[in-house]
Formats: structure tokens, sequence, C-alpha cells
């Protein structure tokens, strides 16, 4: 009778510790890896911390940390959301399976993924020792990019797809469709052409590129110039090798490749280093660029943290990214736009704000919202580069990134940046200032009906008397004649005085 109660004493308590017994306990630190085709390794990290029923820690990123949120377990089941600091957020679930943590990986505006996790012992993504930054010092100017930066970069369209054949073929094509001619002379190469680094740390390609100096001698020969990207982290956003801690040994070696521009891109670097670090940790690259003795173009890709446009010049910047990334919607192109007025008086010769590539021919908008993207990059005294297949352009696309007004306004050697000067009603009206007494409008339509407008000439302050080119419709305007322009839905209408030659 005892042994009977004593082992269903045994049998209750089994039964009651049960969820416990078989709850999963995720916490550690967990590793997704997986090779890729042009030899670099994508990772993924999970550290985890269980509590109960209450997952903490974060997902890491080659790019950088999110912070979990939200996350819960039940059974071997979880879920968890998590956070960078600037709002970009991730949600996964998945389950315990064995010893693998089997997730299913939610983005925003991208398809759900899966991955297989396995526990690690230590964090691939851990930096010991972070090296300090150093002393800060003022740059002369090096004399590059006097007039915005234009040309083509392989980002937009292409991302990890770019490779040595496809930037062959944009190099022809730039020449074969005329845009090297209109002034498109820089072919920047983005993310993903990075391999591991040799024995004495000197970066290698990866087998996309099999011969960088060769690459750029082969651009170089059709008379542009040839640009490159990198990261200050020890990961670039894409995950690919970062120039931390070889920034003067990568500096050299773009050099000795006859590298004529480089993009250098944050990313991993917010892992090791606060916004407020930023100025001193571009010092550095732009300390080693200068110690090349090449001319190279400096371009600071920070997304307008840390009011970059304030420090940008002092580092050697020839342009900073003034905003997070473009997309190729009208709604996130105008996101950017709202946010450009206010910073217009950074802008100089030699020193320009970025809004970020141009995404004219990629599909995604209208031909009149294209139309609209271009003019106001040129409002902006923007970089402009091209961001579409120039193999194969529609004739919209062609006559919208050659033409001549629009590209000479944004090369107006003044350099002086557009602003918005007013808002009536869906239309706002933005002027920027040319050389020798010019002056360009742009009225932007932001309904997605036409507007019939009469341009406010008085109330933007021009001379009753002036001649005007519209420049999308090559047409000649003289004041007071005083037409009324209907701007067809998301459009735009692009004046600039005449010159008198
Ligand atoms: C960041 C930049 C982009 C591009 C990608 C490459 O998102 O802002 O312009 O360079 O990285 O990974």
């Amino acid at each position: 009778m005892v042994l009977r109660m004593k082992s269903l004493i045994a049998v209750l308590a089994l039964f009651l510790s049960a969820p416990l017994m078989f709850a999963a306990d995720l916490t550690g630190i967990w590793l997704y890896s997986a090779k890729q085709p042009d030899g670099h390794t994508d990772r993924e990290v999970f550290v985890l911390r269980q509590n109960g029923t209450q997952l903490s820690g974060k997902l890491e990123r080659a790019w950088g940390n999110l912070v979990i949120q939200q996350g819960s377990v039940d059974g071997n089941h979880f879920t968890v959301t998590a956070k960078t600091d600037d709002g970009y957020t991730i949600a996964c679930d998945g389950t315990l399976e064995g010893d693998k943590l089997h997730v299913t990986v939610h983005e925003p505006n991208a398809k759900p993924y899966e991955l297989v996790a396995a526990r690690t012992k230590t964090d691939p993504f851990l930096v010991a020792n972070v090296i300090p930054s150093p002393a800060l010092h003022d740059f002369l100017p090096n004399g590059l990019a006097k007039t915005p930066p234009i040309g083509w970069n392989s980002w937009n369209l292409f991302a990890g797809r770019i490779d040595d054949k496809t930037v062959r073929e944009m190099a022809d094509a730039m020449v074969s469709s005329g845009l090297r001619d209109a002034g498109y002379i820089y072919l920047n190469i983005d993310d993903t052409w990075e391999g591991d680094r040799d024995a004495s740390g000197v970066i290698q390609t990866n087998n996309k590129f099999p011969d960088m100096k060769a690459l750029a001698d082969y651009v170089h020969s059709k008379g542009l110039k040839f640009g490159i990207y990198s990261s200050p982290g020890p990961y670039t956003c894409a995950g690919y090798e970062g120039s931390y801690a070889h920034e003067a040994q990568d500096a050299k070696t773009y050099a000795s490749w006859g590298v004529d521009y480089l993009k250098y891109d944050w990313c991993s670097a917010s892992r090791l280093y606060p916004d407020s670090a930023m100025r001193a940790v571009y010092q550095k690259m732009g300390d080693a660029l200068r110690a090349t003795n090449r001319p190279i173009v400096n371009s600071l890709c920070q997304y307008g943290r840390d009011n970059v446009w304030e420090w940008g010049p002092k580092v050697g910047g020839n342009l900073w990214r003034t905003t997070g990334d473009i997309n190729d919607t009208y709604k996130r192109m105008m996101e950017i736009v709202d946010t450009q007025s206010a910073i217009a008086k950074w802008a100089s010769p030699g020193q320009w704000n970025d809004p970020d590539m141009l995404e004219v021919g990629n599909g995604g908008m209208t031909t009149d919202e294209y139309r609209t993207h271009m003019s106001l990059w040129a409002m902006f005294a923007a970089p402009l580069l091209a961001g579409n297949d120039v193999r194969n352009m529609s004739a919209d696309t062609r006559s919208i990134l050659l033409n001549k007004d629009v590209i000479a306004i944004d090369q107006d050697p003044l350099g002086k940046q557009g602003q918005l000067v007013f808002k009536r009603g869906d239309v706002d009206y933005w002027k920027r200032p040319l050389s020798g007494g010019g002056v360009a409008i742009a009225a932007v339509n932001r309904a997605s009906t036409a507007a019939p407008v009469k341009i406010p000439w008085r109330d933007l302050g021009i001379e009753p008397t002036s001649a005007f080119k519209d420049v999308w419709n090559s047409k000649l305007i003289t004041i007071p004649s005083d037409p009324t322009f209907t701007i067809p839905p998301h459009g735009v209408v692009l004046l600039r005085t005449e010159l008198v030659r």
C-alpha cells in the first residue's frame, strides 16, 4: 500500500513537472552559416537568454545587431521580434529540433526565409579590444568633385549579382548609349566584390571578380573612372570583408588597382563604435586615401547620422549620404526629398549632400515620377549615379538620363543646392541659383491627379522679363507671357533660365 502510494506520488510529480522538463532551453549562441557560390560565407547569429518562457538577447547580422524587444518560448516553439536602434525590425519564429534551431525569418518588404542554426561557443561577430579612434584633425580639400560625381553604380539593380562580366558590359554600354559623353564618368562597383585577406592581410577579390586591376584597366580604357566600395567595420552591409584594422593597407591596394572613387559604408562599424566616433573613424580612411597620393573621390555613407554634413569635409569627404537607402518607389523617393531642403547650405563644390543613387529606369515608378526624381536630384546638386541596366534602356529612360539641360542644372559650377521655397496646395516649388545669375525652378505635383498651375513668378523672386527653358518639353517660355502648365500626377515642371550666350 505504502509502495503504491509512493509510486502514485512519483507519477504525479513527474506529470506536474513535465512542462518544465520538456520545455526547451534556448539560452546560448546559435550560428547559421552558409557558403555562397562566390566564396563568401553568409552568417546569422542568435544570442539568446531564456528565462522561463521569456526570451531576450540579440540577433546579429554581419552588418549590425538587432536587440530582441519581445521573445517567448512555448514548448519547443519560439518567437522573437528584434530591432536596430534606428527602428529596422525583424521577426523570427521557429522550433528547437534535437540540437538545431529551425528558424523562419520575416524581414520588412521581403519574402520570409528559413535557416537552421547550431549552437556555437564563441560569437563570430564579437570584436575584442576595439581599436581606439584617432585624435581629430581637419583636412584641406582634395580638389576633387568640383561638380557632383556623375556615373553609374551597381547596387540599385544588381546588388549581390554584380560581377566582372557585367561591369565590362556596363562600361561598353556607358559609351555606346552616350552616357559617358553626357558626363557620366564614374563606373562604381558597390558591395559584394570582396574576398578574404591573404596571409599578410591584403584584401582579395571573390570569385566574381578574377582580376580587379585588369577590370579597372578595362574601365579606364573606355575613358571612364573606376569606383569601389568598403566599410570601416569588419564587415560590409552585405556581410563581406570590411576595412576595419586594414585601412592603410586597403587604400594602397585600391590605389594599386587604379581606383578613382571609394564609397565607405558604416554598417558593421556600428557594433564597434558609437555615432559620436564616426568622424574619427572616417578620418582614418581619409588619411589612408591621402597617403596613397592618388586622387580618389571619398564618398561617406553613414545614412546622414551625427550631422555628417557638418564634419564630412573635415575628414576629406567629397560627398556624404544624407539618408537611409532609397528604393524604387515614388513614396520612398519623396520621403528622401522632404529631408533635403534643411541641409542645402552644407553643399558646395568638392563637398556634396548625397540623397542616394538614382532609380531611374528600374521599373518601380512611372515616367513622370522618374522625371521628378531626376529633376529634384539636379535641383539638389546631388551626385547622379544611375542605377539601371544601361545595356538595355527604354526611350523614356534614355530621355531622362541623357537630358542635357537637367544634367547642366545638376553640374552647375556655382554648386549651390536648391531649396524648397513654398508649398501651394499639392505643388512644391523648388528654386536653385545657378552660375551667371541664372536660376532653376522645379514645380512638383504631389497629387495623384494632374494639376494646372501658373508659376508664381513674383513670389519666387523671378524678374518679370526673364526667359526660361521648359527642360522636359524643350520649349522656351518668356515672362510675362505667363503660361499655364498642366503638371501630371507626381510629375514636375522644370524650368531653367535661358542663358544669354
Ligand atoms: C547600404 C548602402 C547601400 C548599399 C548597400 C550594400 O545599405 O546604404 O547604398 O551600398 O549597403 O550592401
